[in-house]
């Protein structure tokens, strides 16, 4: 059965790879389009899933409320630069540039959930809530 982190990186490989797609991109082309709004619909609905099936259980926690607490304030720091990716026409330098930026906010984002976020929560969750965590985040994501 799958397990809360396991379900959560499935989103993460996604963005990454999302990401690594479009700093290949040029200009104002379909493919920059196209891979820019499944970007943002995957970290949009990703954040809020995570936020809402695994952060909050988590806030409840001496030991994890601090981890949440950063980790939700990252989610706005992302979602400012994808408001300023809004309003950059594609074909502007600009926009490579504000992509970058959210590159580097989103990998630094990733890597503290999985290798000190996990780590921590994996002690703090009972192996009941990790399934049924996942379970509840896996049919949100797919309604
Ligand atoms: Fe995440
Ligand atoms: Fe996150």
């Amino acid at each position: 059965m799958t397990n809360i982190f396991d379900a959560l990186k499935d989103s993460h490989q996604k963005q990454r790879l999302l990401i690594d797609a479009l700093l290949k991109t040029s200009g104002d082309s379909h493919t920059r389009r196209e891979f820019y709004q499944q970007l943002k619909t995957e970290l949009k609905d990703h954040a809020i899933a995570e936020e809402r099936f695994f952060y909050k259980p988590l806030i409840e926690s001496d030991q994890t409320i601090d981890l949440t607490r950063h980790g939700i304030a990252e989610h706005h720091a992302i979602d400012k630069v994808l408001a300023e990716l809004d309003d950059t026409p594609f074909d502007s330098p600009a926009w490579l540039t504000l992509m970058k930026t959210l590159e580097h906010k989103v990998s630094h984002h990733l890597e503290e959930e999985e290798l000190r976020f996990f780590q921590v929560a994996g002690k703090a969750l009972s192996e009941r809530q990790k399934t049924s965590l996942a379970k509840k985040y896996e049919q949100h994501r797919d309604r």
